[in-house]
């Protein structure tokens, strides 16, 4: 009886290896109340995720992962792939100190080199951008070196190296990094036989653009199809969409046939009121919707490339409290920080699940019109809030109400003045970029927190 459970077990994990599942976990460590390492790994044994993608080549949890089976991927940071670019003993160094030590058992299958740099527009992060393909070509180098063949050297991406990618057919990527950055990459990618890594969330395109494409479209449940009128190819979501895209525009670069891997996707499951759609209902709808599909077999791939595999990474582990922007940010986890799940999610695709509890309704799948406030949150640290609202009040016109005697002076708390404050810079400074956030301090608000002859400045969304 044991033995056939043993033989039964061995052909079901093998048939299981055999149409194993694509479906892989980015683990963030961007929070300070997360389970430990050695939990979260626990944690990620019992989701039956197979690949997890590490930002980083932490020791602790590299020398974790030796005694698992997970597939691994490791990050260079950004600020190193210029010391790298030039000089090949740096390059050595990388490869000896973060991937010898735990390879091969740990089973190091990707080793990316920085992250969305193509997205930072500064004039270091420019000089990087012509860096970035050299430093892959000698942590490459490094590895052959070491006679290490199976550890694929890619980049992730995000969605913004295209300059236009609707329709899929008319993609192409930015002028200013097709030649003398995409073109080099896409000849490495090639030769080396390694992946294109990309960033992509349709929830971006979706909650920027809520009124032209539908909600359905962005979570696999339209029923409506959209036809690109250059192939006459029908995508019946966005995620195909914008895969596709890439493959379009790596296609008029030469490189037709450079295979995708999703490094990040994901809904987030909560955010403020001009984030509209982040909720729990279309997080896991989402989710639960992408494991599926990638995990069908046989593989559904996109309408560019029928058949064809995508391993997927979702973002993320865990909701991450110390990210920084908009509360989405905060709020991409499977899991909350105590290691419960945020809603159920099969992740081998196994289980549909039409037999799970119901999830709570969206209620904000609307995108707000209208005019917000930027206020303290409630019970935020007084000594924190003193400084966020001196650095608040540093910009000419900011805070005159706040002097003594001015409208705003009454009453005289910390909290009011930093509401105020906040209110103001965030009026001010919305069109450069700026979020209501200040370190978590902040919060948006509907209503509005003027009274009597003190007006706060608002911003209309
Ligand atoms: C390359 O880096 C190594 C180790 O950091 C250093 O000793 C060497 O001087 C560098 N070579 C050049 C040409 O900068
Ligand atoms: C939505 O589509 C309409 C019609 O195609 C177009 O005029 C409008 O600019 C689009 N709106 C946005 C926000 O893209
Ligand atoms: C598509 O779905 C919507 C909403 O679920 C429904 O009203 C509509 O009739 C459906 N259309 C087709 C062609 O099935
Ligand atoms: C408030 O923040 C300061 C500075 O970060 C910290 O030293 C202090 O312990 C915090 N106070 C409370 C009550 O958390
Ligand atoms: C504030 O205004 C003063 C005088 O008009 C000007 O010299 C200064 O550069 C301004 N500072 C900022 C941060 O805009």
């Amino acid at each position: 009886m044991v033995l056939l459970a043993i033989f039964l077990f061995s052909i079901l994990s093998l048939s299981r290896a055999g149409t194993s599942t694509q479906i892989g976990v980015n683990y963030g460590q961007l929070g300070n109340n997360l389970p430990s390492p050695r939990q979260s790994i626990e944690l990620l044994k019992a989701m039956k995720v197979q690949s997890v993608k590490l930002y980083d080549a932490n020791p602790e949890i590299l020398n974790l992962l030796s005694s698992t089976k997970f597939q691994v991927s490791i990050m260079v940071a950004n600020h190193e792939i210029s010391g790298i670019a030039t000089n090949q003993s740096i390059a050595d160094e990388w490869v000896r100190n973060n991937v010898l030590p735990y390879y091969p058992e740990t089973s190091i299958r990707f080793l990316l080199v920085g992250n969305e740099i193509l997205s930072y527009y500064t004039e270091e992060a420019r000089q990087m951008w012509l860096d970035l393909v050299p430093a892959m070509r000698r942590i490459k180098k490094s590895l052959r070196a070491q006679s290490i063949r199976d550890i694929r050297v890619g980049t992730p991406l995000a969605m913004d190296v295209l300059q236009s990618s609707f329709p899929p057919s008319n993609a192409m990527f930015r002028s200013d990094i097709r030649e003398s950055v995409m073109k080099p990459m896409l000849r490495f990618l090639d030769r080396t036989e390694s992946f294109f890594f990309v960033d992509v969330y349709p929830y971006f395109p979706w909650s920027s653009n809520s009124y032209n494409i539908s909600l359905d479209f962005a979570l696999f449940r339209g029923n409506s199809s959209v036809i690109d009128p250059g192939t006459g190819l029908i995508y019946t979501n966005l995620l195909d969409q914008m895969l596709d895209s890439l493959i379009f525009a790596m296609s008029k670069l030469g490189y037709p046939n450079i295979r995708l891997v999703i490094a990040e996707t994901g809904w987030p499951n909560s955010g403020d009121i001009a984030e509209p759609g982040a909720n729990i209902f279309n997080a896991a709808t989402y989710n639960r919707n992408l494991v599926q599909r990638m995990s069908a077999e046989p593989r559904i791939g996109t309408p560019a490339r029928p058949g064809v595999a995508i391993p997927t990474f979702i973002f993320s582990l865990f909701d991450e409290n110390q990210k920084p922007g908009l509360v989405t940010e905060r709020h991409w986890g499977l899991l909350h920080p105590d290691g419960t799940p945020i809603y159920e999610i099969d992740l081998t695709g196994i289980r549909a699940m039409s037999d799970s509890a119901p999830l709570p309704a969206a209620e904000n799948n609307v995108q707000y019109k209208g005019k917000a406030w930027c206020v303290a949150v409630k019970g935020a640290n007084l000594t924190e809030l003193a400084a966020a609202l001196s650095s608040a009040c540093e910009g000419n016109g900011t805070c005159e109400a706040l002097a003594p005697g001015k409208e705003c002076y009454q009453p005289v708390s910390i909290t009011w003045h930093a509401s105020y404050a906040f209110s103001s810079y965030w009026a001010k400074s919305k069109s450069k970029g700026a979020t209501c956030y200040f370190n978590g301090l902040a919060k948006q608000t509907t209503r509005n927190p003027s009274r009597d002859s003190c007006n706060f400045p608002s911003v209309t969304l």
